[in-house]
């Protein structure tokens, strides 16, 4: 089948490639370019496993071709971290609060998370459920990730409550 080229940010760094038309968005990042963070679950839009943030968006890749993100700024897990490797307070957040048991989940939970608290830095509990309702998780029974997320939230807050004043 033919190619299309398309060119991305992908994790800050400017990514050129060729690709099938039909190419879902999960199998280019985990076979094209080898960001296997994000996983597959289920490949029918359930599961949140595969969720990427795409042009200031959660998105599940299994329902997106890799074609429509086309001149687009994407966000993998692998991305989330500072460069440094010092963890995001999510990260950090599911480690202390054990928001994790088998982590298949967890890529896609703390990418969505990250959008969720960009759109809502102090959401309350309800809010941090309904905002992962597309995340399925199947160990934990969410208590801790909502935990993980609550830390977070409220690190984040006090990091740019910190920042303001300085
Ligand atoms: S693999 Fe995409 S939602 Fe499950
Ligand atoms: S930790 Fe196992 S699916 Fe969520």
């Amino acid at each position: 089948m033919a190619k299309t080229q398309v060119t991305m940010k992908v994790n800050g760094a400017k990514i050129e490639a060729l690709v099938e038309p039909r190419t879902l968005l999960i199998h280019f990042l985990r076979e094209q370019l080898n960001l296997t963070g994000p996983h597959i679950g289920c490949d029918t839009s359930h599961c949140g496993a595969c969720t990427v943030d795409l042009d200031g968006k959660s998105v599940k890749s299994c329902t997106v071709f890799a074609v429509q993100a086309d001149g687009g700024e994407l966000m993998t897990i692998e991305g989330i971290a500072a460069a440094d490797g010092t963890l995001h307070a999510l990260q950090e957040g599911f480690r202390e609060m054990h928001g994790l048991q088998c982590g298949f989940c967890t890529p896609g939970m703390i990418t969505r998370a990250y959008r969720l608290l960009k759109e809502n830095p102090k959401p309350s509990e309800e809010e941090i459920r309904y905002g992962i309702a597309g995340n399925l998780c199947r160990c934990t029974g969410y208590q801790n990730i909502v935990r993980a997320i609550e830390f977070a939230a409220e690190k984040l807050s006090g990091a740019t409550a910190r920042e303001a004043a300085e």
